[in-house]
C-alpha cells in the first residue's frame, strides 16, 4: 500500500490495539486538512441528546411525519424494482420537477433541466460538490459569521481561504465597509445562508443588491443555500430569490433539498440550479463524489415538487388541507411544540436570561 508522500506504513498497516483503538506503537496518518477541524458539533449533539434524554436544540429536523404522497411513490418505487443507479445528475424526471416548481414558485425564472440541474445527496453533498468544483487552494470565499457549520470544512477541504464578514444583532445586518473590505482579486465565492441557519435572518433587496454589485465587480459566484427557502417568519413575498437580483442571474449557485421543506432529512435528496457551465462543472464533480442520489427517493421526490404551496413549508400549517395537515395533526403538533416551548422557556429563565418567544398560529387562524 502506497501512502501519500511516499511514506509505507509499518508492517501490517494500522494496527488496532483492543477495543478497537489504534495502539501506541501502530502507525496512523491522517491529512493536514482533517485536523485542522473537529468532528460537527451538531452531530456531537445529537449523541449526547441521545444519551441524556436531552431536548436537541443543535440539529434542525422536523419530527412530525412527511406527506404521505411523498411515501406513497417511494414505495411505490422500490415496489417497481427502481433499484439501480439512477442518471448521475438526476433522473429526468426529477430535474424536470425541479425546473417546474421553480417556474411556479418565482414566475419569470425558467432553469432548464437539461443544463442546470444537478440532483445531490443532500444539500450537503451539493456544497461539496459546489466548493471543489469552483475552488483551488489559495482561493478566497466570503462567509457571513454565524454561519452554517460545513461551510468551514468545505472550505478547508478544498484549501480555500474563509473571508468572514460579521452578522450583527439584533437584525443581524452586515457593514457594508466590511462586506466591501472581504473582497479582493483572490475572492472566488461568496457563501451565502438565506434564510439563514442559526440566525433565521432573510437578507433584504438591498443586501442582495449590495452582494450583486460586489460578485459582479470582482466576478464572483454566489453560492446560496437556500433549505430553509419556504421555513421563515416573514411570510409570503418575505424571501426573495438571488438568483432573480439583476446582476447574479449569470453567477448564482442555488442550493436546495428535500430535507426541511419535506421532513425527510434522512432521505438525502438535494440539488444545485445554476448556469450551464457551472452545472458542468458541478455534475462532474457529483460524479465521483457519490454517483447519485438514491433512485427511489428521486421518485419520491417528483411527488413532493408537486405538492401545492400550503403543504410546503415544511411545517404542518394550519391552512393546509386533506390528509397532508389535518387539524387534528396540527392540533397534535401545537401542542407538542408549546409543551417544548414552555420546558425550554423555564430553563432559560432560571439560568438567568429572558427568552424572545414567538408566538405560532393558532390552528385555524
Ligand atoms: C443551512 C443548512 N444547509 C444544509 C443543511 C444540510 O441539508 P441536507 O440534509 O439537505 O444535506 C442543513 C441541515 O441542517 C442546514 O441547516
Amino acid at each position: 500500500m502506497k501512502m501519500a508522500g511516499g511514506r509505507r506504513p509499518a508492517a501490517g498497516g494500522r494496527r488496532q490495539a483492543a477495543g478497537g483503538r489504534v495502539g501506541r506503537k501502530g502507525y496512523v496518518r491522517t491529512s493536514s486538512k482533517v485536523g485542522v477541524f473537529t468532528e460537527s458539533v451538531i452531530r456531537e449533539t445529537f449523541r449526547l441528546a441521545a444519551e441524556h434524554g436531552a431536548i436537541n436544540l443543535g440539529q434542525g429536523f422536523p419530527d412530525f411525519p412527511c406527506p404521505p404522497e411523498l411515501k406513497a411513490a417511494a414505495c411505490a418505487a422500490i415496489d417497481a424494482d427502481d433499484n439501480q443507479y439512477p442518471m448521475t445528475y438526476g433522473t429526468p424526471a426529477l430535474r424536470a420537477a425541479i425546473a417546474a416548481k421553480t417556474a411556479r414558485a418565482y414566475p419569470g425564472w425558467t432553469v432548464d433541466p437539461e443544463t442546470e440541474i444537478c440532483v445531490t445527496c443532500g444539500a450537503t453533498e451539493a456544497l461539496v460538490a459546489v466548493t471543489f468544483a469552483l475552488l483551488d487552494p489559495g482561493d478566497e470565499i466570503v462567509l457571513f459569521e454565524p454561519w452554517y457549520e460545513n461551510y468551514g470544512p468545505d472550505a478547508v477541504l478544498a484549501g480555500a481561504v474563509p473571508r468572514p464578514v460579521p452578522l450583527r444583532e439584533p437584525d443581524w445586518a452586515f457593514d457594508e465597509a466590511e462586506l466591501r473590505a472581504a473582497f479582493g482579486p483572490r475572492t472566488r465565492a461568496v457563501f451565502l445562508c438565506h434564510p439563514n441557519n442559526p440566525t433565521g435572518k432573510v437578507f433584504t433587496a438591498r443586501e442582495l443588491a449590495l452582494i450583486g454589485e460586489l460578485c459582479a465587480l470582482w466576478d464572483v459566484v454566489l453560492v446560496v443555500d437556500s433549505i430553509y427557502e419556504h421555513i421563515h417568519q416573514l411570510g409570503p413575498g418575505g424571501y426573495l430569490a438571488p438568483a432573480r437580483v439583476p446582476g447574479l442571474e449569470d453567477r448564482t449557485i442555488t442550493i436546495n433539498s428535500l430535507s426541511k421543506t419535506y421532513a425527510v432529512t434522512g432521505w438525502r435528496v438535494g440539488w444545485t440550479v445554476a448556469p450551464p457551465e457551472l452545472t458542468a462543472a458541478i455534475r462532474k464533480v457529483h460524479d465521483f463524489l457519490t454517483i447519485a442520489a438514491p433512485a427511489p427517493l428521486q421518485a419520491a421526490g417528483v411527488a413532493a415538487l408537486a405538492l401545492p404551496p400550503s403543504t410546503t413549508r415544511g411545517w404542518p400549517s394550519p391552512t393546509a388541507s386533506g390528509a397532508t395537515c389535518s387539524a387534528v395533526r396540527w392540533r397534535t403538533w401545537a401542542s407538542r411544540c408549546a409543551g417544548r416551548t414552555a420546558l425550554i422557556t423555564s430553563c432559560v429563565t432560571s439560568g438567568g436570561w429572558t427568552p424572545a418567544v414567538t408566538a405560532w398560529p393558532s390552528p385555524g387562524g
